[in-house]
């Protein structure tokens, strides 16, 4: 059983890549197949063992909100036709945890997005799942995450390696070995570097367990890239002063991942997903398979 309770999900962020669809609706809510991306990430907190989830949301929240609600009138409805698998797909969401939900007022970044956080979490390790970051539900990370936390205290962050020529788009760490093959010890961060100043290919993706002395380096944090209050700046500060908050360390996931605030990388979680579904994968797949020979050569 991990010591880590509480999960923190931003999503706050304005999701201009994604626009005009993102222009009334937020990014988090953009189906993946039939769910919206964040009810993946809430499905994967939870088989984590943390079923207390705090969302930070912002403009627009209100269908994150109604998302993760009962919705009686659908409910009724489905129960008058007798449809009882669709009326548990409806229920699923609003059972799946306790949820809580704190305003960002002003987006101003991912590091103020996690500060909003504090007063709920109070003084103990908690996660961070970026909401718009899809890890394969088959490839969990977080238990390994919690895992490394309660053994080594401090913070931890999950880190993936990317073609050195993308680290550019990434928060990218400098990393030391250990005695683990998928854990390093973080000795320094570095927001979206330029390629030729990178200190490794390892890019930090949306999965954090944080001690929470990261709140008191956050408040002390500036903005910085593209005026926001970056994480990545509060981390670095911990990584290279232990007595902050303890070490932090990095796990290396291998498994599959997507950004689905990224267009390309939306398309490819939804074949992929689509593609491995019982109930729709054999005839999508027959069709791709036409589609790439007659479209792709
Ligand atoms: P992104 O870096 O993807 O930024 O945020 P964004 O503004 O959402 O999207 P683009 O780049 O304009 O398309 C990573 C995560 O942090 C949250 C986002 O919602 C997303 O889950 N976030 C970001 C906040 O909650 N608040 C912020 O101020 C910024």
């Amino acid at each position: 059983m991990s010591a880590i309770q509480k999960a923190v999900i931003p999503a706050a962020g304005l999701g201009t890549r994604f626009l005009p669809a993102t222009k009334a609706t937020p990014k988090e809510m953009l189906p993946v197949v039939d769910k919206p991306a964040i009810q993946y990430v809430v499905e994967e907190a939870v088989a984590a063992g943390l079923s207390d989830v705090l969302m930070v949301t912002g403009r627009n929240k209100r269908p994150l909100e109604d998302h993760f609600d009962r919705n009686y009138e659908l409910e009724e409805a489905l129960a008058r036709k007798g449809d009882a698998d669709r009326l548990a797909k409806v229920q699923e969401s609003s059972d799946l945890a306790t949820m809580h939900y704190v305003r960002q007022g002003d987006p101003r970044g991912l590091g103020h997005a996690v500060l909003c956080a504090a007063p709920h979490v109070g003084d103990q390790p908690f996660a961070v799942l970026l909401g718009d970051d899809l890890i394969d539900p088959r490839d969990p990370l977080l238990k390994r995450m919690a895992e490394i936390q309660a053994q080594e205290g401090g913070s931890v962050i999950a880190l993936m390696e990317v073609d050195p020529a993308q680290i550019h788009m990434y928060g990218c760490a400098a990393v030391a070995p250990t005695g683990d093959s998928d854990v390093v010890r973080v000795t320094g961060l570095v927001e979206k570097p330029d390629p030729s100043e990178a200190p490794s290919n390892l890019a930090i993706i949306g999965r954090y367990v944080l001690d929470p002395a990261v709140f008191e380096v956050l408040r002390k944090t500036e903005p910085g890239r593209g005026n926001e209050i970056q994480l990545t700046d509060a981390l670095q500060k911990l990584a290279e002063d232990e007595s902050l908050g303890g070490p932090v360390h990095g796990v290396v996931f291998k498994g599959r991942r997507y950004d689905t605030g990224d267009r390309g990388d939306y398309l490819r979680a939804i074949v992929r997903l689509a593609a491995e579904r019982e109930d729709l994968g054999p005839d999508f797949k027959k069709w791709l398979r036409d589609y790439v020979e007659e479209e792709c050569p």
